[in-house]
């Protein structure tokens, strides 16, 4: 889809990550090349927190945000048959490159996760580590992942903890240093204007503070955990956290 063509907040996420995109590029290549999947900001092991789905072998899975595409490369690892989908090309890029360097094969698409090229019911498993389940509007991608899961397919999905955000804990890094970058008041990760309720997203203090935040701070103690959460059509609902690990 052209920019042009893009809900305004996925234009300004798109050019925001594109800059981004260096930065992970190590970090991604450390999450490429281990074998057990960590997630969250204590690195919580896997055979911990039990995030993914039991059963992954010949499950077709989606990941929404895919970014540099390592959780996609876990499950695919793990027998099932993933597709990532990014709204960065920067982020697609490295990526791709990570797919060459570690031999794992796997469709890496452009585009926007509240509005994936793929039919119904495509998939077993749809899955976002802080991708769409922090930067796109949750009442778009959440209806979206529903529409694309088969039936008792499961969505799975990290985000930060309302805590850690007002504790400045997991901060988003600054924007990078581009000429051509929206003005700060501009760099909002989503739509802050044009809602009304029942949302209220207008108010909400997150939008306007989340851009100013500065890099990650060096976390210690256990102010914070991993909100990781397991959702299924019958409701089932169960927290992937466990203890925190201190580094
Ligand atoms: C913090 S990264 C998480 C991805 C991955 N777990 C990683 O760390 O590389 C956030 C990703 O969400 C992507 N993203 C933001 N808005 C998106 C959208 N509307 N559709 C698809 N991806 C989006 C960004 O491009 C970025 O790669």
């Amino acid at each position: 889809m052209a920019d042009a063509n893009l809900p305004e907040h996925v234009a300004r996420n798109r050019a925001y990550w594109d800059g981004l995109a260096h930065d992970y590029v190590d970090s991604g290549s450390l999450n490429w090349e281990s074998e057990e999947p960590t997630w969250g900001i204590f690195s919580l092991p896997e055979s911990e927190v039990g995030l993914l789905p039991k059963e992954l072998d010949g499950r077709d899975a989606i990941e929404l945000g895919c970014g540099t595409g390592y959780v996609s490369a876990w499950l695919a690892r793990r027998g099932a048959r993933p597709v990532g989908i990014d709204n960065s090309e920067a982020q697609l890029a490295t990526a791709r490159r990570y797919q060459q360097e570690f031999g794992l094969d796997f469709p890496l698409l452009h585009g926007n996760a509240e509005q994936v090229p793929y039919p119904d019911e495509s998939f077993d498993i749809a899955i976002s580590e802080y991708g769409a389940s922090i930067w796109c509007d949750p009442y778009l991608w959440i209806p979206e992942a529903a529409r694309l899961l088969r039936p008792g397919g499961e969505l799975v999905f990290l985000v930060n903890s309302i805590l850690s955000i007002l504790c400045g804990l997991g901060r988003i890094p600054p924007p990078p240093r581009q000429d051509d970058r929206p003005p700060p008041r501009q760099r909002l990760h989503r739509r802050a204007a044009d809602r009304s309720p029942p949302t209220r997203r207008r108010d909400h203090p997150l939008q306007t503070h989340q851009p100013r935040l500065g890099p990650p701070l060096p976390l210690r103690g256990s102010l914070a955990r991993p909100q990781a959460l397991r959702l299924s059509p019958g409701g089932r609902r169960r927290s992937g956290s466990s203890r925190p690990r201190r580094r």
